[in-house]
């Protein structure tokens, strides 16, 4: 396995594997790689012949007051596990390479990134947009894996494919948790003892939801108030956002007729952390 930073390096190998027939995958990533990621890297792995993963805390996606600084990183843990996982590069750019120090050119999305945490975070997924696009005219994938545990991020990404016509399918992988039900994040880090604990209210008030759903209960309303008086059972916790929408479009579900997202973002502590799940009626 390589560990590349020059983009014209990655351009160079992936050409040459394209001659071959080859077909290849890639795997967005900011780095500090946990089972999460490694789900979505040995998925690619399994469904195609080469997989690239980048490895790259995106400045143009944190907002001003975010954590872009305290982002944790480790490249040589990640690279161990993207080689223990069978991936065959490793695309580590500094910001210089991938960001002109006068660039100007940003791929922006209207509706589907104004609500849940474009709500929070308004310049987020520009920078999302823009820097998976990048790495898509880098790579030139035929496969990109993206997990859903930022249901948001998935949406926003297939839309954008979509859109403007990129030829690749983007694949959706399930969320990885954590023996307890929290779902891994590289954010988890952040965590005392005392908030470890106090996260697991994201999934125990979904849960919780679902349960609710599973038994017939179709008023949003209802399912949401269930949530949030869930949550609010847990001091440590502060709620950006409890929403169910449409799991396609991400506008407000009126009722559970089609497959709604349940998502949620809460503040524990000083780390903003987010889970959902999809329910298919
Ligand atoms: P990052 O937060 O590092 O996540 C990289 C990918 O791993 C995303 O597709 C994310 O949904 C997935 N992932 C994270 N935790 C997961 C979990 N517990 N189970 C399953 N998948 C999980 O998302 C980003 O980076 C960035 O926004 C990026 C797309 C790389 C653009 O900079």
């Amino acid at each position: 396995m390589q560990i590349v930073k020059s983009i014209e390096e990655v351009r160079s190998i992936v050409r040459g594997w394209r001659k071959e027939g080859l077909r290849v995958g890639l795997v967005p990533t900011m780095g500090y790689l946990h089972e999460g990621h490694k789900s979505l890297i040995v998925k690619a792995v399994s469904e195609n012949d080469r997989v690239v993963v980048s490895d790259f805390v995106n400045p143009t996606q944190f907002g001003a007051n975010e954590d872009l600084e305290s982002y944790p990183r480790d490249i040589e843990r990640d690279a161990a596990i993207c080689e223990a996982a069978g991936a065959s590069l490793v695309f580590h750019p500094e910001p210089e390479e991938m960001y002109f120090p006068d660039n100007c050119t940003f791929v922006d999305m209207d509706g589907l990134t104004k609500g849940l945490c474009g709500k929070s975070r308004p310049t987020h997924f520009r920078g999302v947009c823009t820097v998976v696009s990048k790495l898509f005219h880098i790579v030139m994938p035929d496969r990109a894996y993206f997990g859903q545990k930022d249901a948001q991020q998935l949406a926003v990404i297939r839309r954008m494919v979509r859109d403007l016509n990129f030829e690749i399918t983007i694949v959706g992988c399930p969320i990885v948790r954590e023996k307890d039900g929290l779902a891994m994040s590289s954010r988890n880090t952040y965590l005392n003892a005392e908030e470890r604990k106090a996260a697991l209210i994201l999934h125990k008030s979904l849960q919780a939801a679902e349960a609710l759903m599973q038994t017939g209960e179709r008023d949003v309303a209802v399912i949401k108030a269930a949530i949030v008086e869930r949550m609010k059972t847990e001091p440590l916790a502060r709620i950006d956002y409890v929403e169910i929408v449409d799991a396609e479009t991400l506008e407000d579900a009126a009722a559970i007729e089609r497959p709604v997202l349940a998502a949620t973002a809460v503040y524990i502590g000083k780390t903003r952390l987010i889970d959902n799940f999809i329910f298919e009626v």
